[in-house]
């Protein structure tokens, strides 16, 4: 089949690691499995028009972000295009025009690699399937989700399902290295609707890029042991997810939050992303839970962002919590509210 031209649009959301991805091997390859929460709320909406072209061997597109030319993305979508090419032969013998914005703050220091990542493979996707519409629903996000891996390790988790696990784990039934999936029991109702505050401590620049962060894993010096503990924490999590113990799952959420931070002090070179309003928030929220016994807990990405993490049904207490002590921690006061979602949706 070969169709002329014509575009498609989704939308894609940002994800939020439960226990972390931090090393990987070639390939996108993740060192150790993750799991995380869909967001619902962050997200990047993409639209992909393609035209037929002569095939003169090099790829051809340009990049619009909020309506306007964007050159400065083009070298890492790029890198997308050369390595999903294998996957996707026909790439060269079209122009694409992706077009894409974000519901997040432009710069907020909300990484946009995982839902942007993550919306892009979907529309390629979608080009694919025109092309060779005979494909599964299964096969078509399977795929979605290992494209998108190649632009952004953790953006595989972004594509299907509310709990997505990514990295072979020996106790979850049909994990990969090679793509995310749903996880697949049941998980407790205590989970249902979760929230995710985000609170922008920080909107600068990162100093340290994740893929120099994930290089600095090779001459780790507590690597193995790392790869290990998340194996086990993982472990840990199915337990919890099924019977919905929130005292367990802050113990592991935080820890892995800190582990994150603590293999980044630990490099050769080593580097701090959390500052110090970071650690206010931290303080400030088990000041919080230790008075009032609300399982609120914290997590973070590669950033000082505080992800601020808690149950449905405690919102009211746990907002004007926020609202009282931590916007001041906060630059500009702003935070975004989010939650648990679905996935990405085709527009
Ligand atoms: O997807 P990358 O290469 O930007 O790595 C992101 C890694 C963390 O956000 C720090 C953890 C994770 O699992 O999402």
């Amino acid at each position: 089949q070969t169709i002329e031209q014509g575009n498609f649009e989704w939308s894609a959301p940002s994800n939020i690691a439960l226990v972390k991805y931090w090393g990987k091997k070639d390939n996108q390859i993740p060192a150790n499995p993750s799991v995380s929460f869909t967001l619902n709320n962050c997200k990047t909406i993409t639209k992909l028009a393609f035209a037929k072209k002569i095939n003169t061997g090099n790829f051809s597109f340009n990049l619009l972000f909020e309506g306007k030319p964007k050159e400065d993305f083009k070298p890492k979508i790029h890198k997308f295009l050369e390595r999903i090419e294998i996957y996707l032969p026909f790439l060269k013998d079209y122009h694409f025009t992706i077009d894409t914005v974000n519901t997040f703050p432009h710069s907020s220091g909300i990484a946009s690699s995982a839902s942007g990542m993550a919306a892009l493979a979907m529309n390629m996707m979608s080009l694919e399937k025109a092309l060779n519409p005979e494909m599964t629903e299964e096969y078509f996000y399977q795929k979605a989700s290992l494209l998108a891996r190649l632009g952004s390790g953790s953006a595989c988790r972004s594509v299907k399902g509310q709990v997505v696990v990514w990295g072979n784990h020996k106790n979850i039934s049909g994990s990969s290295d090679l793509f995310g999936v749903e996880f697949p029991n049941a998980i407790h109702d205590n989970f249902k609707n979760y929230q995710d505050t985000i609170l922008l401590v920080d909107k600068g620049e990162k100093q340290v890029s994740s893929t120099v962060g994930h290089d600095l894993m090779h001459d780790h010096p507590f690597a193995e042991r790392r790869f290990a503990q998340a194996h086990e924490n993982l472990d840990k999590l199915i337990t919890i997810f099924k019977n919905g113990n929130l005292e367990e799952f802050i113990k592991i959420v935080e820890s892995e939050a800190l582990t994150l931070h603590a293999m980044m002090m630990t490099s050769m070179p080593y580097f701090i992303l959390i500052k110090p309003n970071t650690l206010e928030i931290i303080n400030a929220i088990w000041k919080f839970r230790n008075d009032t016994k609300i399982p609120v807990c914290f997590t973070l990405d590669a950033g000082a962002n505080v992800h601020v993490l808690y149950p449905n049904k405690d919102k009211p207490k746990v907002l004007q919590f926020i609202q009282d002590e931590l916007v001041g921690y906060c630059q500009n006061r702003q935070y975004i509210c989010d939650q648990i979602g679905n996935g990405a949706i085709e527009i």
